[in-house]
């Protein structure tokens, strides 16, 4: 495992890293995520991803559990929560100074954890001034609460905003954003955000590298029971993945599947490795029901080199 850079910080988070959105509470109970979580450390991975919204806060509590169990020191590992999504009432979501503290001291006692590593604003709210949102994280920071701040799915205006506000007021810029980074989803990364990796060198922890299953080549032949696309409350992502826009998609998935064999690795490897080979990721976070995917998918790591200029070009056709 490699381990780079969050940003310009001096934090060295593992090249990929594990988060729990769907998983914890819907496919994975303690014992479970245990095994998986215990099966990434043991690999190098150290940054376990979370948020208050996932499971209505009990995949925090889940992650908490095994972090316990797992009897890990604090300092051998980063952690991080999420705020926007708190719950139903008017106080309960959004990045108003108050559910930002609330948020975080929810994060803290599920996790039982004294202090958080990453705190994300998980998407802009347009009703907080970014400047609250700003004053309400540098005071988390001296507080001792979260070490770093970022942002997730925020245009590069929002971000931009939020590093002016931090100058002008002398308060903590954001670290890192969380974007959604994979084969079909780059515009933000690879365009977008370019201004703010040169000038601000943001750290990124992107997200969905397989597009939920997609890159793996699984749904070629239709739906598969046993995935995510048949739990309650998910229905969305079967609904995109059989919508008229996927039928594209799938055709360039079947491409995908037989470039990744003349290369003589499966397409998950592959679409990780892809996701790697941009120097502006700070970390790939993977997703994983079962320890066989986590296997097959850290071991993308020893593959890096088959994604070779050649290959990258013939991705970027069948991408085109
Ligand atoms: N900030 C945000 O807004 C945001 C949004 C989404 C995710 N995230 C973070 O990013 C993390 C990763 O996202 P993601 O879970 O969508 O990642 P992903 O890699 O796109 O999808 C992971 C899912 O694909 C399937 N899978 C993984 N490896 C496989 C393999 N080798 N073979 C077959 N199937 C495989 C599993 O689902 P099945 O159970 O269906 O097999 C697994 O749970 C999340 O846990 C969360 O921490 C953040």
């Amino acid at each position: 495992m490699e381990y780079r850079k969050l940003g310009k910080t001096g934090l060295k988070i593992s090249e990929l890293s594990y988060g729990s959105w769907v998983t914890f509470g819907n496919q994975l109970d303690v014992k479970k995520a245990s095994e998986l979580m215990a099966y990434c450390f043991d690999k190098g991975i150290n940054f376990f991803d979370n948020a208050e919204a996932y499971k209505q806060g009990q995949s925090e509590v889940i992650m908490g559990e095994v972090i316990k169990k797992l009897n890990w020191t604090r300092d051998s590992f980063i952690v991080s929560s999420k705020v926007f999504w708190g719950g139903e009432r008017p106080t309960q979501k959004g990045l108003s100074h108050k559910h930002i503290k609330d948020a975080c001291e929810n994060a803290l006692s599920r996790l039982q954890v004294d202090y958080l590593d990453l705190f994300f604003c998980h998407r802009p709210d347009p009703d907080t001034p970014i400047e609250e949102t700003v004053r309400a994280m540098h005071t988390l920071i001296l507080q001792g609460k979260i070490c770093y701040w970022g942002t997730s799915e925020w245009s590069a205006v929002q971000i931009s905003d939020a590093f002016r506000i931090s100058r002008e007021l002398g308060f903590t810029p954001p670290t890192m954003e969380q974007p959604e980074y994979n084969m079909f989803a780059r515009d933000r990364v690879e365009r977008e955000y370019v201004s703010l990796f040169e000038n601000e060198l943001l750290g990124t922890t992107t997200w969905s590298p397989l597009a939920s299953g997609l890159l793996t080549g699984k749904y070629n032949h239709g739906m598969p029971d046993d995935t995510r696309t048949s739990l309650p409350n998910y229905e969305f992502i079967r609904k995109r993945f059989e919508s008229d826009d996927f039928k594209k998609r799938y055709e360039t998935v079947k491409k995908l599947t037989e470039l990744s064999a003349e290369v003589g690795i499966s397409l998950a490897k592959l679409s990780i490795c892809w996701c790697l080979r941009n120097k502006n990721i700070s970390t790939v976070i993977l997703g994983a029901s079962k320890k066989s995917q986590l296997e097959e998918n850290i071991d993308a790591i020893n593959h890096k080199e088959k994604l070779s200029d050649d290959v990258q070009k013939k991705i970027s056709i069948l991408l085109s």
